[in-house]
């Protein structure tokens, strides 16, 4: 027995077998833990800017290491322990990591969104159109921590969202190097995926996945069918426009100021995880939709995201349509966004690695 796993003792265990649910673009899982002793450990982030046009500066990876961070604490929190968090400065911004101290809290009682973590899983299906209840949306509500609102989009804006969400999924799928993340995300023919997202969880049906598979192979045959097929429309269809349509609500989740750094960007997905968590456990089902809101910053940014001739004018009229819908100050301070509605639980869902795999000793010298 290795010293590391000396130290994983049941209670440590426990806690890092809940943490490792919590949600992450694409299911990457951008964490590997390093157990100093059994109630200290490392948490090793990283992001996938380099390979991945939708992680931004990192910056959906953070929102996930923020979710990580949360439910660690949430899962602590039925041992009587509280995390004490601290990020290192000295980490580069594509490493961020973490120093997590598990102290005794007797006198607090233990969180009750622990229930929520195993049964939370994306639900990209249609759900109920039925408007979110009074005591559902407060409760929603209060589950932000102080300095984040949230903005629904309901009725006529809920039209308006989908509409959103199908132009922004043209822009998806059209473009090489979102093409190329697709390719590697997605795990053909499964129920379930440890590594990746698998292709039943999407929300297509099983003749679009097996003629998206095939398609998605080769590039030029992605080109051809977008071309003189119209090969965007049946996706597009069944992953944006009704699920958009068929859901109780779009919502924005925003900070107090425009996020910019790194820690606004983990106490995001604090944030993040503690929404899903409670719509997990008032028995509604939710899905992210990050992607308009990662597209918009790139245009504010000035920053070009595609050789194709094209793809950056798209944006940035899908950035305008985005303020039109929200309003300039939710559409600046936005951190996340997504639907969410009553509905069946995702049949079909993404895995994670076993723990084993997401411990690690400390990093080589130099590395
Ligand atoms: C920061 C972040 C961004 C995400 N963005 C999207 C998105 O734009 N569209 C989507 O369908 N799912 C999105 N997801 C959902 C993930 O793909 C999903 O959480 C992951 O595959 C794990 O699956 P699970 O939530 O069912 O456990 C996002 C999740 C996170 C944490």
């Amino acid at each position: 027995m290795s010293k590391m796993e000396q130290h994983l003792d049941s209670t440590l265990e426990q806690i890092l077998e809940l943490a490792r649910w919590a949600p992450s673009g694409d299911n990457t899982q951008p964490w590997r833990f390093q157990i100093l002793d059994p109630r200290r450990l490392v948490v090793h982030g990283h992001d996938t800017r380099d390979h991945c046009v939708y992680d931004l500066d990192g910056h959906p990876s953070q929102l996930s290491l923020g979710a990580l961070l949360e439910t660690m604490a949430i899962a602590a929190s039925r041992f009587g322990l509280a995390a004490q968090i601290a990020r290192r400065p000295e980490a580069p911004d594509a490493r961020p990591t973490f120093l997590v101290d598990f102290v005794p809290a007797p006198r607090r009682a233990g969180d009750p969104l622990a229930d929520a973590i195993l049964a939370r899983s994306v639900q990209r299906r249609p759900l109920s159109r039925r408007p979110l209840t009074p005591g559902e949306k407060s409760a929603l509500t209060a589950s932000l921590p102080p300095g984040f609102g949230v903005t629904w989009l309901e009725g006529r804006q809920r039209v308006a969202a989908a509409r959103l969400m199908y132009r922004n999924a043209k822009l998806r799928l059209t473009m090489p190097e979102a093409h190329q993340v697709h390719q590697a995300v997605i795990e053909w023919n499964a129920r379930y995926s440890a590594d990746r997202m698998p292709d039943q969880a999407l929300g297509v049906d099983p003749l679009t996945a097996k003629l998206m598979r095939w398609i998605m192979r080769d590039w030029r045959r992605v080109e051809f069918f977008n071309t003189w097929l119209a090969g965007t429309v049946a996706p597009r269809l069944q992953m944006d426009l009704i699920p958009g349509l068929a859901c109780a609500a779009h919502f924005v989740l925003t900070a107090q100021r425009r996020p910019q750094r790194i820690d606004d960007y983990v106490a995001a997905g604090r944030a993040m995880q503690r929404f899903w968590l409670t719509a997990t456990a008032q028995g509604l089902q939710l899905q992210p939709e990050l992607t308009p809101l990662i597209f918009c910053r790139y245009v504010r940014d000035g920053r070009v995201f595609s050789g194709t001739p094209g793809m950056q004018q798209r944006a940035a009229e899908l950035a305008q349509q985005g303020e039109r819908l929200v309003g300039r100050q939710v559409w600046e301070t936005a951190v996340f966004m997504g639907r969410i509605g009553a509905g069946a639980a995702a049949a079909a869902r993404s895995i994670r690695r076993p723990l084993n795999e997401l411990l690690v000793g400390p990093p080589a010298e130099g590395g």
